[in-house]
This record gives C-alpha cells, structure tokens and sequence, in this order.
C-alpha cells in the first residue's frame, strides 16, 4: 500500500487512565478495501475505533489518512475529513424522528451538499429508513436503529467507514441484510474498517483480517490466507474454515 492511500495505524499505545489498552498497534487498510478486527470482548476493538476516530487520544504512534495524520486532532475534524464511525453503541437521538437524526448528522457533517439527492440516495440503499422517516428513532427494531446508525455515518460522505459491532444483538436475517448493504457499499469503493464479535461473518466478508486479543494483534491475513490455515483459525477464532465460510 502506498503512504498516501486509505488507513495506515503505526505503533499506536492508547488506554484508559493508567492502563494502555493498545500497546504499540500497526494496521492498515489500503483504500478501496475492508479490513476487519476481530476477537473477544475487551480485545480492544472498540478503542482502536475510539482512537482512530479522535475521541480517545493516541499516547504513542501515528494514525494517517491518506496521508493526513488523523492523531491529534479533535474529532469533528476527522469526521468532515470523512473518517467517520458507527459507534458500538449506535448513539443515535431516540427522540428525533428518523429524518431529523439525519439532518442533524447532515448538518454537522456535510452542510455544502444538496439535502435531497443526498438522503434521496440513502433512502434508495435503507427503502425501510425512507418508509419510516417521520417514526421516532426510540421506537424502531434493533436492526432498523442499526441501519439508521450506518445511514446517519454515509450522510457524511465517508471515505473510511468504521463499523463497530453492527451484528450485535441483532437476528440472523437482519445482520444478513446489513451485509448486503455492506456489501453494495463495498462496490462502490468504499474503504471500511469492520469491528465484530462476530467472526464468522466479518472474516467472511473482508478482503483481510486482523485477531485481536487482549490488545495485542495475535493472527492475520487475507482471507484465503486464514481460510488455508485451520489450527490457527480454530485455535483463535472458535471454529473450523469451512464454519467460518458457511453463509
Ligand atoms: N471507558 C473505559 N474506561 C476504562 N476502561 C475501559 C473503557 N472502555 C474499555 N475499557 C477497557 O479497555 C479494554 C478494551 O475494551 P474495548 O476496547 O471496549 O474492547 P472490545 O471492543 O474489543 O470489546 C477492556 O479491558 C475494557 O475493560
Ligand atoms: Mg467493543
């Protein structure tokens, strides 16, 4: 991968008080490419997300989009550069209306760009969203507020979109659907950093993996790399490949 092109995290230490979570991190995701993080609660996925996105400041190390290092500055400004995240906790405004939870993120984030052609176009990739845009978020399904998290991040045109944990707690025709999504979104170009619990589904679907455990990368490859290697995946990810591969 070049310097200049998609995500790149060197040596990166964060933590929380005197505890460092992250100890010397590297990863990269090349443009144009999913990359996803995987491994068992408290692995540090979430923090990697937190870190990159600025809203938990970098002790050590160099994060870079682009070629624009990212450390250091607030987060609002690494959201308008187009680095934005679907937080684990989906944050979005349960007592707004599905549109205004848009707007607000429109707003924010992306004020310059015609309103309608761009919700216009979100409501085309989430028909369910465009159904409901007048119910009050609180009151949707878990999946429909899960979709709703992912749209609020594409209403800020994202070049990197992180997603932290969009499969929790949600059924197994649901997740399905948002992978489509994904996977629409992925043809189109989009760079993305996918953070799950969820092995199965994630190293499924990215074009490489990283494990993470205990805040220390312990296995990662392509795809075919980790599929090829099955006492590994089964020692780390719970599991045989040919598991791993069953849709
Ligand atoms: N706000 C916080 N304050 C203190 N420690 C935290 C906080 N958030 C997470 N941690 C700790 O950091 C470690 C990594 O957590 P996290 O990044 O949330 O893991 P994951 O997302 O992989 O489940 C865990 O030991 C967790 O207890
Ligand atoms: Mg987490």
């Amino acid at each position: 991968m070049s310097e200049l092109s998609g995500l790149s995290v060197a040596g990166l230490s964060v933590g929380y008080g005197k505890a460092l979570v992250l100890d010397q991190l590297s990863l990269e995701v090349p443009r144009g490419q999913v990359v996803a993080v995987v491994g068992p609660n408290g692995a540090g996925k979430s923090t990697l997300v937190r870190a990159i996105s600025g809203s938990l400041r970098a002790r050590a190390g160099e994060i870079q989009f682009n070629g624009q290092r990212l450390t250091g500055l607030p987060a609002y400004r690494i959201a308008r550069m187009g680095v934005l995240q679907v937080p684990e906790t989906r944050d979005i405004f349960a007592g707004m209306t599905v549109w205004e939870n848009l707007r607000v993120a429109f707003d924010n984030l992306n004020p310059e760009e015609d309103a309608r052609a761009l919700f216009d176009e979100i409501y085309t990739l989430f028909p369910i969203l465009a159904e409901r845009r007048d119910a009050i978020a609180g009151n949707l399904s878990g999946g429909q507020q899960q979709m709703l998290a992912i749209a609020r991040a594409l209403v800020g045109r994202p070049r990197l979109l992180m997603l932290d944990e969009p499969s929790l707690g949600l059924a197994h025709l649901i997740i399905r659907e948002i992978y489509h999504t994904l996977e629409a979104l992925r043809r189109q170009g989009l760079t993305v950093l996918l953070v799950e619990q969820n092995a199965r589904m994630a190293v499924k679907f990215a074009d490489y993996s990283v494990v993470l455990a205990n805040g220390e990368i312990v296995l990662q490859g392509t795809r075919d790399e980790l599929m090829a290697n099955d006492q590994l995946v089964q020692h780390y990810l719970g599991g045989r490949p040919a598991e791993l591969l069953r849709p």
